[in-house]
C-alpha cells in the first residue's frame, strides 16, 4: 500500500479564531488534491475532533495522543478506507484520528518528561510518514495548546483560512503576527502558502468588499496573499459535514466543489513556482563559495 517514495509537503492549515473553516478546508482541499491523484494524510490536531467527525471517523479510535506520545506508531493507527468497515474517506485521503482525550495531551506529557518539550514530539512522527505522502495536512485547534503549537513549529507551509467578514478582518493582523513569531521562535522554514476565504456570501456587496480587503491586507505585507478562489456559504457544506462527508462525496457537481478544485490547482501552482524559486535560492551558496575561492 504504502510503497512509493514522493516528495511530501506538510501544510498546517490555521486561525487562532475559531469556527472560521480550517476543518472544512483541509478536508476538501485534500479531497480536491485527492481527485488530482494527490495523496494526503490529514492529521486531526484538534481535541474537538472537527476533521475526524468531518471524514464520519468514530471519535473513538486510537489516534494523535497515542502517536505524539510515542505509545502508538503512526502509520498503525491511520484510518484509510480499505481498512476500517464503514469508512468511506475521500479519494487519496487518510486520516490521523482525534479523540477528546488530545485535549490532556500536554498534561500528560509533562507527567511523563518533566524537562522536555511537548511541541517537539510531531516532528519526530512526520519523518515517519514522509515519503509516503503528497501532503500531509494539520488541522489545528483555535487555542494555543501543544499540538497546535507543534503544527506552527513543525510546517513548512501555513495555509491560513478566514472567513470575509469584519471580526475576521480585524483578527488577520493578529495572524500575521504570529507567523512571523513562528518564524522567530525556530521554525524559519515556515511559509504561507496562502489565504482561504470561506463563507463569503458573494451576494452581498459587503462581503465582496472584505474579500478585497483581505487580498490588499497581504500583497501590503509581501507574504504571498490571498488565493484567487474563493469560497461562497453553502448549506450543501453543512449538510455533507453533519454526515460527516466532504461535498466531493455527496454533492460533486457542486459549484463549492469546483471552486475547491480550483483551489487546488492553485496550491499546486504556487508550490511548483516555490520550488523553482527555491531552486534558485539553493544556487546561491555555490556562486558564493565560487567567487569566494
Ligand atoms: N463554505 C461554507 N458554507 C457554509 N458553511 C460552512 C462553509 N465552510 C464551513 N462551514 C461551516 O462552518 C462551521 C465552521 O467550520 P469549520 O469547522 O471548518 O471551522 P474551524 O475553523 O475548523 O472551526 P474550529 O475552530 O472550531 O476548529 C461548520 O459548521 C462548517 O460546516
Ligand atoms: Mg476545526
Amino acid at each position: 500500500m504504502h510503497n512509493e517514495k514522493r516528495p511530501t509537503q506538510v501544510i498546517a492549515v490555521g486561525n487562532q479564531k475559531g469556527g472560521v473553516g480550517k476543518t472544512t478546508n483541509t478536508l476538501h482541499m485534500a479531497a480536491a488534491l485527492g481527485e488530482l491523484g494527490k495523496k494526503s494524510l490529514v492529521i486531526d490536531l484538534d481535541g474537538n475532533c472537527g476533521a475526524t467527525r468531518g471524514l464520519g471517523v468514530g471519535t473513538d479510535w486510537l489516534g494523535t495522543f497515542e502517536v505524539l506520545l510515542g505509545d502508538q506508531e503512526p502509520l498503525d493507527v491511520v484510518v484509510t478506507t480499505d481498512q476500517a468497515e464503514g469508512t468511506d474517506l475521500p479519494k487519496n485521503v487518510e486520516l490521523m484520528p482525534a479523540r477528546r482525550n488530545l485535549e490532556d495531551f500536554e498534561s500528560e506529557y509533562r507527567k511523563r518528561n518533566k524537562f522536555a518539550d511537548p511541541t517537539g514530539t510531531l516532528a519526530p512522527v512526520l519523518e515517519k510518514v514522509r515519503g509516503l505522502y503528497d501532503f500531509v495536512f494539520l488541522d489545528t485547534a483555535p487555542n494555543a495548546s501543544a499540538p497546535t503549537i507543534a503544527s506552527y513549529r513543525t510546517a513548512e507551509w501555513f495555509i491560513l483560512s478566514t472567513e470575509a467578514s469584519k471580526l475576521s478582518v480585524d483578527g488577520l493582523n493578529d495572524a500575521l503576527t504570529d507567523i512571523v513569531a513562528v518564524r522567530e521562535a525556530g521554525n524559519a522554514q515556515l511559509r504561507l502558502l496562502g489565504v482561504i476565504m470561506c463563507k463569503v456570501d458573494s451576494r452581498t456587496r459587503i462581503a465582496t468588499t472584505y474579500v478585497d480587503r483581505i487580498r490588499k491586507e497581504f500583497e501590503s505585507a509581501g507574504e504571498l496573499g490571498a488565493f484567487d478562489t474563493f469560497i461562497t456559504r453553502a448549506t450543501a457544506i453543512e449538510r455533507a459535514q453533519a454526515e460527516g462527508k466532504t461535498l466531493f462525496q455527496t454533492q460533486p457537481d457542486h459549484k463549492v466543489a469546483e471552486q475547491y478544485r480550483s483551489l487546488a490547482r492553485e496550491v499546486l501552482a504556487r508550490l511548483e513556482t516555490a520550488s523553482k524559486i527555491n531552486k534558485t535560492v539553493e544556487f546561491k551558496p555555490e556562486v558564493r563559495e565560487a567567487s569566494n575561492a
